[in-house]
């Protein structure tokens, strides 16, 4: 599975990095902003599924605002397991300037080729969420911390507080055929989505202690309606839903969704804005 999940985000990468990366980057950003002040001088920091590389590109701003000096070693290390992901946030990494502050790397984040003990804060932005066994994820996470030390991760928020997930998926699950909607493997995070679910599951896999819940809140601004359809069935989350279809139930729930968001938009050629909130942990390594 694997092997398929990667092929499909390096298939995704550069329209994540145009359409979802403003609105997960803006979030990664402020995770870290936040969390910043309780970061010790010269920090080693991890970056799991780094995406187009937003939250590193933070944290080197951050690192080289500090006077830090640049290590051999790197001082963030930018992890994904999509080489494609990867080469955008080299790109991002030189554009910004910060290149001899962070080490890019293809890992997987449910086993990571580092060692124990290593960093003193990891931070994973919508990330070991989505990964297939996520509990090896927060384990990982929590073996190359080194005791004492901070993990930070972003979930999204239930569709009830996330118009975001609610207007992707209302429409998606009233014009999907229902012999698709419950085939296996169904992503199994929806109890995440509380703060009370994250909080049990991350801690519950993996030996993290004082869990905090923050909320943080972005528009995600998509050019037109079917921009954001056009997005949808390449972005894996929801393609997941889609590969079954025959073509004509796929151009049925085309029809259905890019509908749904002309009305929320207020024509084919408008805007479309999407509210977008989630959750964001911060624990100690016990
Ligand atoms: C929703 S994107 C988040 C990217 C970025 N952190 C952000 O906030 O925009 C999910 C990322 O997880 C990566 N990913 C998925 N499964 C992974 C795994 N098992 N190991 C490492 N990265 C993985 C994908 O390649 C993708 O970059």
């Amino acid at each position: 599975m694997t092997d398929t999940l990667r092929a499909a985000w390096d298939a995704h990468a550069a329209d994540y990095a145009r359409v979802f990366a403003p609105v997960t980057g803006f979030i990664a950003q402020n995770m870290f902003r936040m969390t910043a002040a309780r970061l010790p001088a010269q920090s080693r920091i991890l970056d799991v599924a780094c995406g187009a590389g937003e939250l590193t590109i933070a944290a080197a701003l951050h690192a080289r605002s500090m006077d830090n000096a640049p290590s051999a070693h790197g001082t963030i290390w930018a992890t994904d397991f999509s080489a494609e992901m990867i080469a955008l946030t080299e790109q991002a990494v030189a554009a910004h300037g910060v290149a001899e502050f962070v080490r890019c790397e293809v890992h997987d984040g449910q086993q990571l080729a580092l060692a124990d003990e290593t960093f003193d804060a990891v931070f994973s932005s919508f990330g070991i969420f989505l990964f297939p066994d996520r509990q090896a994820g927060w384990r990982e996470a929590a073996r190359v911390l080194r005791p004492g030390g901070m993990f930070v991760t972003s979930v999204w928020r239930d569709p009830e507080h996330n118009a975001l997930a609610r207007q992707q998926m209302a429409p998606l699950l009233a014009s999907l055929p229902p012999r698709l909607l419950d085939l296996p493997p169904r992503p199994d995070w929806i109890g995440l989505l509380s703060a009370e679910g994250l909080m049990a599951d991350v801690c519950g896999a993996a030996p993290f202690v004082d869990p905090e819940i923050s909320v943080i809140s972005a528009t995600l601004v998509v050019p037109h309606p079917f921009a954001m359809w056009d997005a949808m069935q390449g972005n894996p989350v929801t393609n997941r839903l889609l590969v079954g279809c025959t073509a004509d139930e796929l151009a049925d729930v085309a029809r259905a969704v890019v509908a749904h968001f002309e009305a929320l938009a207020g024509g084919a050629h408008r805007p479309l804005l999407l509210d977008a909130s989630a959750h964001v942990l911060v624990a100690r390594r016990g």
